[in-house]
């Protein structure tokens, strides 16, 4: 067997950046085969050119960009926008990796609370929220408009 090198080690880690422009149709790829009701390109390109409240990150196994978070940080509240990791790519912790970053940067930022909305029947999302402290927090009735299935409002205390 060749033998490996350091850098061929360090590329093998997943790693957790900001998102850039030029990641848009990757991650469109990801939200696509993630979400009933996926946002379009030209959103993802406004958040990340205009919304000075948003803040995207992608997850990057060996070069391939394998999921994305976005967060708004308003003063001193975060909010989850969206989370998702390409199909083929669950189950191996990189949401949980980008999870436990995005959380990290809400701190940093000197967030005291972050929440999100997560539909009711999402199991495997509601129980990598609850891995970091999230507990519900309330119901919002019919906030999905695809089937009109209720959102559980989730939060914790940074
Ligand atoms: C939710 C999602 C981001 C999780 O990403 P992932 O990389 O597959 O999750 P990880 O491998 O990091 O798992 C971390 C934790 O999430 C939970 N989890 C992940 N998949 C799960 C499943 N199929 N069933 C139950 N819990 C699951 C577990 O708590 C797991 O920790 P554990 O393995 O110690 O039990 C992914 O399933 C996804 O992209 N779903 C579609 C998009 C979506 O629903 N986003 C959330 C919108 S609110």
């Amino acid at each position: 067997m060749a033998k490996t090198t350091g850098a061929a080690k360090l590329s093998a880690q997943p790693i957790v950046r900001q998102m850039q422009l030029a990641d848009i149709p990757a991650v469109y790829t990801i939200e696509t085969a993630s979400f009933a009701t996926p946002w379009t390109i030209d959103i993802f390109e406004r958040e990340i050119t205009e919304n000075t409240f948003a803040n995207y990150f992608v997850i990057e196994n060996e070069g391939v960009i394998a999921g994305y978070c976005g967060m708004w940080l308003v003063i001193d509240e975060a909010q989850i926008t969206n989370i998702a990791i390409l199909p083929n790519y669950r189950g191996k912790k990189l949401g949980e990796k980008l999870f436990a970053h995005v959380m990290e940067q809400a701190i940093l930022a000197g967030a005291y609370r972050l929440s999100l909305e997560v539909r009711v029947s999402n199991l495997p999302a509601q129980h990598l929220y609850r891995k970091f402290g999230l507990v519900p927090g309330g119901i919002r009735k019919n906030y999905y408009t695809d089937n009109q299935e209720d959102a559980i409002v989730m939060w914790v205390n940074l």
